[in-house]
């Protein structure tokens, strides 16, 4: 056997993101097995009493409980922290246990939280709604000028939450402007990454605290299973983050967790072809006749174009529509496709378009949609791995029906 110790591939961290999304974190069972095992176990047994008591009290390294302890999971949660280049990662049975966890993790009673209005969904719920019931109290600003987040900043925010891309409207928030505004004030950034990828932005190298993932999305691309992820330091990460999931259980199932560790090995090459038919779909429906606006970070007329080139490395899978004739229009429009499906997910194989309006945002009055960019008119087109061709067929045909 030759000695591999000075091979500069030794160490995973020296790896092109390919090949961490392929061998990253792999464990081997004594049967050799090449693909990773699904190891389906909810607890584990020891040899004495001695042992199970060494694990419980840290004294030796070990499994003790599948609610925040098993190697399907480790592999997976290595994988992502490889990839994002982060100290530790957690992995949650959905995207929003992640970011519940993420943000609960950092608040107390009495605190405050800053962060960008537009913000999916469920997101919003939890820091304009849940959190003010347990005395976080909260302010959500435009996130497009950092200023606003320094004009809202008090001496009792401890957290500023911002996802860019922001889903549905695709603006930009500055990581790193806001990142350096928060630790001014002492307080903690999380970045919700889901629009960009991991692949296309790295937020803890511009300053973020944490990064979430709902890994429902790119992670798994292929609409079978729900999943999330926290990444960030050892200290966040294995302190925090993990009491609140250890003690409240918001757990990935084993088998969960195998789906999303196997589809990150074809993630690089479904994201790659996603993103460059987006480009495509975006450069086509930009200036047509039926379309008022189409928000994409790559196109030049995005309005924070500039700022996409500095912190993102692509455009990414996902472009909002906002077509002329508002809601009667983006109905007839989605209705008349063939290959793209209607539907509220992303980041899949197959290209989705939603319209926020009736669905995702519809919680939300209209006063509080326009004042985040949700116009009726505007669809959300999430591009998948048909041939582009057909895609922009697809919307072509569409849109002529308007
Ligand atoms: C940006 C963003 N964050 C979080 C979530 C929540 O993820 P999940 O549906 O896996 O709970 C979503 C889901 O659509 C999302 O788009």
């Amino acid at each position: 056997m030759s000695d591999k110790k000075n091979h500069p591939l030794s160490d995973p961290k020296n790896w092109a993101p390919e090949t961490q999304l392929v061998h990253g974190g792999g464990l081997r069972t004594p049967f050799n097995e090449t693909s990773e095992a699904i190891f389906m176990n909810s607890g584990y047994s020891y040899p004495s009493s001695q042992h199970a008591e060494d694990i419980f009290t840290h004294k030796i390294e070990g499994h003790n409980y599948s609610r925040f302890a098993n190697p399907t999971l480790d592999m997976f949660q290595e994988r992502m922290a490889l990839l994002e280049g982060a100290e530790a990662a957690r992995a949650f049975a959905t995207g929003m246990a992640a970011v519940t966890n993420a943000v609960m993790s950092q608040v107390r009673a009495g605190d405050h939280i800053v962060a960008s209005r537009a913000l999916f969904g469920g997101c919003r719920y939890v820091v304009e709604d849940f959190m003010p019931r347990w005395g976080v109290s909260s302010t959500l600003v435009d996130g497009r000028d950092p200023a606003n987040f320094e004009a809202a900043m008090r001496p009792n925010t401890k957290l500023v939450f911002i996802e860019t891309p922001t889903n549905p409207t695709i603006e930009l928030v500055d990581i790193r402007a806001v990142a350096d505004i928060a630790h001014a004030h002492g307080a903690r950034l999380i970045v919700d990454n889901v629009f960009a990828t991991a692949l296309h932005q790295h937020p803890l190298k511009l300053g973020a605290d944490l990064v979430t993932y709902s890994a429902t999305k790119h992670i798994d691309g292929q609409g079978r299973t729900l999943g999330g992820v926290v990444l960030g330091s050892k200290e966040l990460i294995e302190g925090d983050v993990h009491t609140l999931l250890r003690q409240t259980g918001p757990s990935l199932s084993p088998f969960n967790a195998w789906v999303l560790l196997k589809s990150l090995e074809t993630m690089p090459l479904r994201v790659r072809q996603m993103s460059e038919s987006a480009a495509r779909i975006a450069a086509f429906l930009d200036g047509h006749a039926k379309v008022a606006r189409v928000a994409y970070p790559f196109l030049k007329s995005h309005p924070q174009y500039e700022l996409a080139q500095r912190q993102m490395s692509n455009g990414s899978t996902l472009l909002a529509i906002d077509v002329k004739g508002g809601r009667e229009a983006a109905f007839k429009l989605s209705d008349a496709l063939s290959v793209i499906l209607i539907s509220n997910n992303l980041g899949d194989a197959k290209s989705l378009i939603t319209h926020p309006g009736t669905t995702t945002h519809q919680r939300f009055s209209e006063a509080v949609r326009l004042e985040s960019g949700i116009t009726p008119g505007l669809l959300r087109l999430s591009v998948g791995l048909e041939n582009t061709d057909d895609l922009i067929a697809d919307l072509s045909f569409a849109l002529d029906q308007i």
